[in-house]
Formats: C-alpha cells, structure tokens, sequence
C-alpha cells in the first residue's frame, strides 16, 4: 500500500451492499402492496450443485419476503434438453409468471444458449436474452431486462455518485456476456467514459489508474492492487472467488485487494457483502417490472 498517495483522501467508505439490498426490497414490497401486485417467478435448478443450491434458495426467499408467487423446479441432473425446454415452452405461456431464471451452469448435455434463447424476452429476467442484451446494446434501456449483477453495480455506483457519473472515466475488467460488456453498456448510458480491460490488454493496470470508477468481474482473487488505483477513485468489486487462508479456514475475497485499496479509494465494495446481495434485489426489481409491464401499468422501479 502507498499510504502518501492516500493521505490527502477523506474518509474512504465500505457500501453496504446488504443495507442497499434491504432498501431496494422494502421499495419493491411497498409497490407490491400498493399495486396490489402478485409478481410470479420460477427459477429452475438442473442438478446439485451446492453453489447453486445455496443461491436457489436464497433467491426464493427474497421473492416471498418481496410478497411474490415464488416457484422452484428441481430437475435431475441427467434432465434432458428437450424436457428442459418444454418447461420453459409451459412457463413462458403460464400466466401466473413473470419471470423466469434457469440456474447456471446447467449439466452438459445441455446448451445454455439454447435455454436461454427459448425464454420469452419479457420474462427473461437474467436479461441474458439476446433481444434484451441488444436492447441493453442499442440504448433502449426502457424495454430491456438489464442483467442483474451490473444493474446492482450501477445501483451502488449512484449511490455514491448520485448524478455525478457524467463523463466520468469508468474502467470495467472483465468481457463476459453477464457482468463485463452489460456493466460498459450500462455506464455508457450513464455518459461514462468506458474502456473495458480483458485478459489480453497489455499493462491493464496503467489503464486502471486513470479511472474514477472501476468495477472489477474477474474471478482472480485480489487481482487489482493499490497501484491500479488513482487517488479518490470508486471500486466495485464483483468478484467472488473461494480461498484458503493461512489459518486454513476457507473464505471468500474479491478481485480487489480491499485492505490495500481502499484507503486510496473514495468508496469501495467488500466482499461478501457488497454486489453479492444486490444481485438477487436487482433480480427481484426485473420480476417487479415484468409484471408491472405485463399488467400495463406505466409506473416500474428503476436503478
Ligand atoms: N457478485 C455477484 O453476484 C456475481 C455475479 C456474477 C459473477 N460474479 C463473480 O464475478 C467474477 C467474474 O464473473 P464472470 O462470469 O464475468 O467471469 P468470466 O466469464 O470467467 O469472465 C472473466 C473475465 O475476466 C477477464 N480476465 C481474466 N483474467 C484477466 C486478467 N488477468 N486481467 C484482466 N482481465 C482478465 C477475462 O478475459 P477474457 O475475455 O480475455 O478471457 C473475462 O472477460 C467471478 O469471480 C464471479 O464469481 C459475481
């Protein structure tokens, strides 16, 4: 850590990423109440993974605390691609629901794009779609599902900057379809500065120092360290990777080196604790507005 560098930075703050969360849920409750809402959502889970089974149940709770129909599919590992579909073919035409999550990583007989494609794009509330990622890409954020790791990202990005993120430099590490190119996409349509750093850019971190906002979806634990970072810059940390700490206890750390980081930053997001809860609001937020949408009604939540 350059502690010079910090010194002339006030009072760095961790976001409460499980304060934001809980926000955005007492907001989407009292329009559910309000609206007289029943928003449906199904999320289908193929197989055991623990991972996902943890997450499953954790979004299943949020949408009943939401006041929402919540539905889970557990399907056997060796569920085949056609019966998978033909789900999706029911709940698509199911009028109870509003949105529709299939668990990733599905097994290997399986082609997630070819799930992901027969979801109908106004329950697609992943925003994996192509229709909504081309949405997201044209600018029509109105009409698109916006993926909900990015969308939770922004969220908190507001909340320190409130409107402040015009012409802003923003630097996104990473290029996948789910977090890297939508949040670029995203803070482009916040008037950002965008440059996106992927596993090929050449001295990633002279290009890092020169961002106000950085947002790092990596999955390389601690990657960007103090000297990534400019003075007063904001730090979301996407990241979520398992490690072994010396006292041989397992835990979880970002792609940002949060200890060292953050006294230069203005803000930063910890890990866990941080984008991780607002993945499953922003989740709930989409299912909000797709039945918002689909009972017409003008007024939805936004980011
Ligand atoms: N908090 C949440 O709710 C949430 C949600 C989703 C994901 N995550 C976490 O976020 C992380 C990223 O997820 P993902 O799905 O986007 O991962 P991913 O699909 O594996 O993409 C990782 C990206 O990082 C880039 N990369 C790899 N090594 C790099 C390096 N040394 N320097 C710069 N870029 C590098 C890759 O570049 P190339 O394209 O060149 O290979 C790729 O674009 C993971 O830890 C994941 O667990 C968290």
């Amino acid at each position: 850590m350059n502690s010079n560098r910090a010194s002339s930075i006030e009072q760095p703050h961790i976001i409460d990423g499980v304060a934001a969360a809980s926000n955005v849920v007492e907001s989407i409750k009292a329009k559910v109440q309000a609206e007289k809402l029943r928003p449906g959502l199904a999320v289908v889970l193929v197989g055991r993974d623990p991972a996902s089974s943890v997450y499953v149940r954790n979004k299943k709770r949020r949408a009943e605390e939401c006041g929402f129909l919540s539905r889970q599919y557990d399907l056997p590992e060796a569920t085949r691609e056609v019966e998978l579909l033909a789900l999706i073919r029911d709940l698509n035409q199911d009028p109870e629901i509003h949105g529709i999550l299939v668990q990733l990583p599905l097994p290997p007989q399986i082609n997630p794009n070819a799930v992901i494609e027969a979801i109908a794009p106004n329950k697609d509330v992943d925003g994996f779609h192509y229709s909504n990622a081309g949405r997201l890409g044209t600018g029509d954020i109105e009409q698109a599902m916006v993926p909900c790791t990015p969308l939770g990202c922004l969220h908190l990005l507001k909340q320190v900057l409130g409107d402040g993120l015009r012409g802003k430099h923003a630097v996104v590490i990473g290029r996948s379809n789910i977090v890297g190119k939508p949040m670029a996409n995203l803070l482009m349509h916040n008037d950002c500065t965008v440059t996106i750093v992927h596993s090929r850019t050449v001295e990633p971190q002279n290009i890092c120092r020169q961002a106000d906002i950085v947002v790092a979806a990596v999955g390389i634990p601690k990657l960007v360290k103090a000297d990534w970072i400019k003075e007063g810059a904001v730090a979301i940390d996407v990241g979520i990777n398992r490690v072994t700490r010396t006292n041989g206890e397992s835990g979880l750390v970002g792609d940002i080196d949060c200890d060292n980081v953050l006294p230069l930053t203005t803000a930063i997001t910890p890990v866990p604790g941080g984008v991780g809860p607002m993945t499953i609001a922003m989740l709930m937020l989409n299912t909000l507005n797709a039945a918002a949408r689909s009972n017409r009604l003008a007024a939805t939540l936004t980011v």
